[in-house]
């Protein structure tokens, strides 16, 4: 995992608008990681999130969610990773595709709160672990420190 994280830092290191680096940091991991399969940030704009960059199979329909809704706005609103093993026996979650079985949704910190999220949807269960979580809470640290 160590090299997923520096394969990102090096490629932060000369973006020229934080649009570029999310887009950078989407396609990082789901290249670098298999069990990744659809990764998304969104960024938070007043009540909302919107989608500001993605890298999977498919398009979502939800590109923008209140903050109140799904496991995104969940995590926007505790200001907390969530972690959700088996998604269609979650109430919470917002269907975006067919073949997902897990999510893992990590809030992303600027000086003043939850600015935005990572959200990573795996057609397998149960697929994200405490690394995955250290992981992505790391490239989200890198990600604040960006938009700061
Ligand atoms: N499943 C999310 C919605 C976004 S899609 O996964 C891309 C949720 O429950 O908030």
């Amino acid at each position: 995992m160590d090299d997923v994280l520096e394969k990102i830092d090096k490629a932060l290191a000369d973006v020229d608008s934080f649009q570029e680096a999310c887009m950078r940091v989407v396609s990082i991991l789901r290249r670098e990681v298999p069990h990744f399969n659809w990764v998304g940030i969104y960024l938070k704009e007043g009540d909302e999130l919107r989608l500001a960059a993605w890298d999977g199979p498919q398009a979502t329909q939800h590109v923008r969610i209140p903050i109140g809704q799904g496991i995104c706005g969940l995590a926007a609103r505790t200001e907390e990773t969530v972690i959700v093993d088996d998604v269609n026996a979650d109430p919470r979650y917002l269907a975006c595709f067919p073949e997902t079985k897990s999510e893992i949704v990590v809030p992303i910190f600027g000086r003043s709160g939850v600015i935005g999220e990572i959200d990573i949807d795996s057609d397998t269960r149960a697929a994200f672990t405490a690394a995955d979580q250290a992981l992505l809470e790391r490239v989200a640290e890198l990600l604040g420190r960006l938009a700061a």
